[in-house]
């Protein structure tokens, strides 16, 4: 979907030298770019009969957020770690530049909620591998997942497949 490109832009050597960072907040600004964009994901699970959708910290949350609205379903937030208020489980991960942890509500989830996991981006999978690791230590079933970019070269979607879950990406950046 070469629209989705069009809006993105890419910021050399961030955080540190050697990332070509994938900035969202150039669509995300443009309101007739992010509601097509909410569209499309939503026509992707539009047969998935999802109850709940996981946003992952931070870009997550708003196009989860955003879906979840659009889809009129609960939405549970995939936190990094001490913002959450409530009881928690924790998982550590590794990213492109560096380590962070997770963390979700252990009462996130109902029994029979059917998930999908959202985030702008995957890279090397280590977040994505940790939200649903957390979603699954509380009896969810998750569904699948749906970011916007991929960075196949990274690995991440089929590490995420390699775990169960199916992935599915809008756009690719080799
Ligand atoms: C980015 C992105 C994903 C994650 C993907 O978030 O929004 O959540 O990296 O990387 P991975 O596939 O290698 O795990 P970041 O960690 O930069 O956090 P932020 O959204 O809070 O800035
Ligand atoms: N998260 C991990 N790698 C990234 C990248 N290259 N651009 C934006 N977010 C990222």
């Amino acid at each position: 979907m070469s629209w989705i490109r069009d809006h993105i832009r890419t910021i050399p050597d961030y955080p540190i030298p050697g990332i070509q960072f994938r900035d969202v907040t150039t669509l995300f600004q443009n309101g007739r770019a992010l509601q097509r964009l909410i569209l499309e994901m939503a026509d992707h699970c539009s047969d998935m009969k999802i109850t709940r959708i996981a946003g992952i910290e931070a870009r997550g949350f708003i196009l989860g957020g955003a879906l979840a609205h659009h889809l009129g379903v609960g939405f549970v937030p995939v936190r990094k770690a001490g913002k959450l208020p409530w009881k928690t489980i924790s998982r550590e991960y590794n990213l492109e530049y560096g380590t962070d942890t997770l963390e979700i509500h252990t009462d996130a989830v109902e029994p029979g909620d059917r998930v999908l996991i959202v985030d702008d981006l995957i890279a090397t999978g280590g977040t994505a591998v940790a939200a649903l690791e957390l979603l699954r230590d509380v009896k969810a079933e998750v569904i699948g997942s749906l970011f916007v970019i991929d960075l196949p070269d990274l690995g991440g979607a089929d590490k995420l497949r390699a775990h169960g879950c199916p992935v599915h990406c809008l756009v690719s950046y080799e």
